[in-house]
């Protein structure tokens, strides 16, 4: 396995956070603080946020997403947004299976499937979330629980596809309560996902995939998880609410 294989990718995930006037001032603050990274850069923001943000990042190294989409194409779905709209407006990532959606808004691994493949269908690149809850990891079943995610959301992607698509390893304890995992923790199970990957396409297809991990990871501890060897880069929640602190994160990867 060999990191140079892959470019970092470090993306922000807004959440529930930012008007539309706030998010053009902080990415008027961002734009210039990552323009010279030598990583991919994201910034995953509300839906009514978008506009704005494929404006003030035009040009630049920043590349906007948005934070779900639904799978139909169109139809009555009351309050969803397809995949079409996304696209059609310029938008180049899709956050998809955020344990916040499977917690709160009953997502499942049917749906995530779902929603991945048409995303990938109408030329969206899907950043498919996966992690294990604390009694999970609490029952050592934490590798169960991953390669279940793994297979089920990916489940007839072709290798084509699951190329263009990043996971993101984020355990459920580690989101938004400052605890982080241990970079070897990290490193375990990024390294078991690429396994898994393998065994589901081939090494090839595997070592090919970004794998990114979030939960915590700040400008503090960003150095020691970027450095590992299956460890492709960061999906940051609260930290990237920050410029400054997004910044050195990009900067971490930029090595
Ligand atoms: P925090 O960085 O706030 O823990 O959030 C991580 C996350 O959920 C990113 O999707």
């Amino acid at each position: 396995m060999d990191k140079t294989k892959r470019k970092a990718v470090i993306a922000g995930n807004w959440k529930m956070n930012k008007t539309p006037s706030e998010a053009k001032a902080l990415l008027e603050e961002i734009v210039p603080a990552v323009k010279d990274a030598d990583c991919e850069v994201i910034a995953c923001v509300p839906y009514v946020d978008l506009s704005v943000a494929l404006e003030v990042t035009k040009g630049t190294n920043v590349k906007i997403g948005a934070e779900n989409c639904h799978w139909a194409e169109s139809g009555a779905f009351t309050g969803e947004i397809s995949t079409g709209m996304l696209k059609e407006m310029g938008v180049e990532y899709v956050v998809l299976g955020h344990s916040e959606r499977r917690q709160y808004f009953g997502e499942t691994d049917e749906t995530v499937n779902k929603r991945t493949k048409a995303a990938l269908a109408a030329g969206l690149k899907p950043i498919v979330c996966v992690g294990e809850l604390l009694w999970e990891r609490e029952c050592d079943i934490t590798e169960e629980v991953i390669a279940r995610q793994i297979k089920l959301d990916l489940f007839d992607v072709s290798a084509e596809d699951v190329k263009k698509t990043i996971i993101a390893y984020e355990p459920v304890w580690a989101i938004g309560t400052g605890k982080t995992a241990t970079a070897d923790q990290a490193e375990e199970v990024c390294g078991f996902i690429r396994a898994a990957l393998a065994k589901l396409y081939s090494q090839e297809v595997a070592d090919a995939v970004t794998i990114q991990y979030g939960g915590s990871m700040n400008d503090g501890n960003a150095d020691e998880l970027l450095s590992k060897v299956n460890v492709d880069g960061g999906l940051i929640g609260g930290a990237s609410l920050i410029a400054e602190k997004f910044a050195a994160i990009v900067k971490a990867a930029s090595k």
